[in-house]
């Protein structure tokens, strides 16, 4: 596989960035399109933004699942010797919390489309019908993973903030590669 698309020691390969980027911007749009269709008057633009969020939900999904396995199967760079102490122990735990949250929003979204009694069908840009996780359908349920969802939604927009601070942090402040290797990718030319 060419240099450029996988990560080496200090540098991230394209594969990685353009994931990163990718889900980034879904999941910040996801959390947009989820605050605004909510709270739409004409019910049947909401309902074509909720099938639309929908369907951004499991492709996010299906990109995350894949950014994970990459991920597992492709050592990130080591972090640049600029990074502190507290943050060198502090940043692997925020990033397992991201991607927990990435992973825990869509699949409450999942279940809670799963045990509505409204029982409408997930159609994923209207390629396929998407299967209901196998739960029970019931008022209290579809009570339970709303707010589930709003929390998740809510904590990890929050937790997506704090990222983008601490990035932009390294990039004015300390003055570091930290954002810019999130950017441009490893080449053949990188020191391995
Ligand atoms: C990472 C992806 C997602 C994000 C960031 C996200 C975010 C949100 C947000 C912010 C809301 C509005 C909450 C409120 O203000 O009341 C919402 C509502 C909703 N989301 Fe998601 N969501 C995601 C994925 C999904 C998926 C995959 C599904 C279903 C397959 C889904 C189904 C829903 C539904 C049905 C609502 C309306 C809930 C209600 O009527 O109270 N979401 N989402």
């Amino acid at each position: 596989m060419p240099a450029f698309i996988t990560n080496n020691s200090t540098r991230y390969g394209w594969a990685a960035i353009v994931l990163h980027w990718l889900i980034g911007i879904l999941f910040i749009g996801q959390f947009m399109l989820g605050f605004i269709m909510v709270r739409l008057t004409s019910q049947r633009t909401a309902f074509e933004l909720i099938q639309l969020h929908k369907s951004f939900g499991f492709l996010l999904l299906g990109l995350l699942i894949l950014r994970i396995a990459w991920r597992l199967g492709n050592t990130a760079p080591a972090l640049p010797a600029s990074v502190g102490g507290l943050e060198r122990r502090t940043a692997p735990l925020a990033h397992l919390a991201l991607y927990g949250f990435q992973l825990a929003v869509p699949l409450s979204g999942w279940a809670l489309v799963s045990v509505s009694m409204l029982e409408i069908p997930s159609m994923p840009f209207n390629l396929f019908v998407m299967p209901n996780l196998p739960l029970g359908v019931s008022d209290a349920a579809e009570n339970f993973w709303a707010l589930a969802h709003w929390y998740l939604a809510y904590a990890g927009i929050a937790l997506v903030a704090l990222h983008a601070l601490a990035a932009l942090r390294h990039h004015f402040w300390l003055r570091d590669s930290v954002l810019t290797r999130m950017i441009t990718p490893s080449s053949d030319q990188d020191m391995e």
